[in-house]
């Protein structure tokens, strides 16, 4: 009988939204910026063609770029378009070198960003455009319900069965117990 009481308590209805809560607010920034290694697993490097890693992907505002490449060998300048064509690194628009060889550009500017790598390695290939667009609308399917319109939205959508789901099972725990 205490054993009883006390799993009770253990898994209350208010640890278990709670818990809910947090794993949706887990979800949010996974749903809404991504991260791009740039090259992916062959990373920033000579003799890579960057068009074909680009190509198809779809770039966001408030998504980023991360670059990881041998320190003392690149680094990574972005340029304007003829000088991305030219492979001209005199001139940088902004130098995203920390000098670590990690180097994260954020892309919060609807532009097409040209990130090439001065010491010569542009000729080599180091050079990459990417196009960032604006979040694209959420779908026109998706019902507007005033109140709770974030957890409709894209994204989101999936993780309401789930609750509903642990609602409906927490509802046959109570009266089987
Ligand atoms: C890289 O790929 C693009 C698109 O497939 C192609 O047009 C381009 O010629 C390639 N560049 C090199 C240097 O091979
Ligand atoms: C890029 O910058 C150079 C000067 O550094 C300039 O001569 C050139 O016109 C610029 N190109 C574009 C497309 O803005
Ligand atoms: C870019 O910045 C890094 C770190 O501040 C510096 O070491 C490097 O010389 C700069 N490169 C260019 C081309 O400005
Ligand atoms: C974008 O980020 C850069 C670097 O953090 C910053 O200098 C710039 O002001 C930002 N631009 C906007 C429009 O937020």
């Amino acid at each position: 009988m205490m054993e009883d009481m006390m799993k009770k308590r253990v898994f209350s209805p208010p640890i278990v939204l709670l818990l809910l809560a947090f794993s949706l607010l887990l979800m949010l920034p996974e749903a809404s910026a991504t991260k791009f290694t740039v090259g992916d697993n062959r990373f920033w490097n000579p003799n890579i063609n960057y068009t074909e890693w680009a190509k198809g992907k779809h770039f966001y505002l408030g998504d980023w770029l991360y670059f990881v490449y041998d320190r003392n060998q690149a680094n990574v300048l972005e340029v304007n378009k003829t000088e991305y064509e030219t492979c001209n690194s005199d001139h940088p628009l902004q130098n995203w070198t920390r000098g670590a060889g990690r180097d994260v550009v954020p892309l919060n500017v609807t532009k097409t960003y040209y990130i090439i790598s001065g010491k010569g390695f542009c000729f080599s290939g180091m050079k990459v455009a990417v196009h960032v667009e604006k979040l694209p609308p959420p779908p026109k399917a998706s019902p507007v319900v005033s109140g709770a319109p974030n957890l409709f939205s894209s994204g989101h959508i999936l993780l309401m069965p789930v609750v509903f789901a642990i609602g409906t099972a927490w509802d046959a725990f109570i009266h089987l117990w």
